[in-house]
């Protein structure tokens, strides 16, 4: 199966010697081709260029030519951090908040996470399976084609296992790329509420070892949060997960500055997220790390959190990553360009680094950059061709509408409008 891509307006995230992240001042700038053809064969990128240099194509066998003319093409988003896997909603709490209650006191109440898990509990695999399912078809229409999933609904044995295990069945349905996280440090349930240590035992002495046996996870994270777990409990449930094979990630500084990115830094954390109550000393910590920032603006937006300190970080030259958090609590929507809009009219990332933010730096924060977040030769075939829009930009720009008309995920053509 071949696919010729021509007359494409503006092909946007070309790179010629691809990078693994971009950092500080080169996120301002995008690298992208105006009159551009993208050729993908199977399910890779075999070549791109300017129309002027389009030699022509010397076998036709098996060729779909799509004339992209007024269109823009871009590599799919790249979602770094996601809850897909859960039962029911959350609107009640919701309208909650906009009564008045925090997001911490409906926690408080027995509500928030240990809500989504007692439904959670009560869900068959096949109920789970088939619902998230259908939130990855959403999310791929809308430009995503590679997504982190999280377990952290379950908080047992036996339900984190379960979510493990249909992130791992998912994996096989879906054409997106998925790869899964170990979130058992979510919060800590009720039954264990007087006793945290014995439930961290429970995560990593009986948890981890099946989870490294089945082979159910690539990442380990902790909501490292007052009320939730703490600095050092987050570094030894990561340091645990290690162990077991898992790159830690972390759930950091995002209700306070709770000591997230430090514990994730020294850990070797592949990414911190949230990061709205980031100060100095985790900037200068993600400095001298391998670490890549990664903020939320949907989840902070739900919850009407203080921004995170987003300019400054990347003044700072740091990279950062944008992801969704797709969830029932703080973010029922995994829409990544919406996700960009937000970078830019709240946080004022300029389009081309909210646009590196979600591609190339999300691919980064889930160990994907070598294959996906740019239009590179012999990266994985994932794009997608806008509706006739004016240039990049018009996507921030245009918040909510949908600008999105063909999707192309490993080479295939799995959604067009
Ligand atoms: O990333 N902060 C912790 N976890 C999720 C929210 C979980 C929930 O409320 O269900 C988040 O925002
Ligand atoms: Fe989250």
């Amino acid at each position: 199966m071949k696919i010729l891509i021509k007359n494409i307006k503006q092909l946007v995230q070309t790179e010629e010697n691809p990078q693994i992240k971009i950092a500080g001042k080169a996120m301002k700038n995008l690298p992208h081709i105006d009159d551009a053809w993208l050729a993908i064969e199977n399910d890779k990128i075999t070549g791109f260029g300017k129309m002027d240099d389009w030699e022509g194509i010397a076998d036709w066998t098996d060729l779909t030519i799509i004339d992209a003319s007024d269109k823009l093409v871009f590599p799919c988003w790249c979602d770094s951090h996601t809850h897909i896997v859960y039962a029911g909603s959350r609107e009640t709490e919701f309208v909650d908040r906009i009564n008045g209650l925090t997001y911490e006191e409906i926690f408080q109440r027995g509500g928030g996470i240990l809500n989504s898990a007692k439904k959670l509990n009560d869900a068959s695999e096949e109920e789970l399976t088939a619902s998230a399912l259908k939130r990855l078809n959403e999310i791929m229409v809308q430009g995503t084609g590679a997504v982190e999933i999280k377990s952290g609904y379950g908080l047992t044995a036996a339900s984190e296992l379960k979510m493990l295990r249909v992130i791992k069945k998912l994996k096989t349905l879906s054409p997106l790329t998925i790869k899964a996280t170990f979130l058992g440090a979510h919060a800590v349930p009720l039954e264990y509420k007087e006793r945290k240590a014995d439930y961290i035992k429970l995560l990593i002495n009986e948890i981890m070892p099946v989870i490294a046996e089945e082979q159910l996870a690539d990442y380990c994270d902790v909501f490292c949060e007052q009320n939730y777990f703490t600095k050092e409990e987050t570094f030894e449930i990561l340091t645990a997960g290690k162990k077991y094979g898992m790159i830690p990630k972390v759930h950091a500084e995002q209700l306070s500055n709770s000591g997230g990115v430090l514990a994730g830094v020294e850990a070797g954390a592949v990414s911190v997220d949230h990061l709205e109550f980031v100060a100095d000393a985790e900037i200068e910590a993600l400095q001298n790390s391998k670490t890549m920032p990664t903020i939320l603006p949907g989840a902070a937006l739900f919850l009407n959190l203080q921004f995170p300190p987003a300019r400054k970080m990347i003044d700072a030259g740091l990279p950062l990553a944008i992801a969704s958090d797709f969830n029932p609590g703080s973010c029922p929507s995994g829409n990544m360009n919406t996700m960009i809009a937000l970078a830019c009219i709240q946080y004022k990332m300029t389009p081309e680094e909210a646009i590196n933010a979600a591609t190339i730096n999300s691919a980064y924060a889930m160990g994907l950059s070598e294959t996906h977040g740019s239009i590179a030769v012999g990266k994985q075939a994932n794009v997608f061709i806008t509706r006739e829009i004016s240039g990049y930009s018009f996507i921030p720009y245009s918040f909510g509408s949908n600008l999105i008309e063909t999707v192309i995920i490993n080479g295939k053509i799995v959604a067009i409008e």
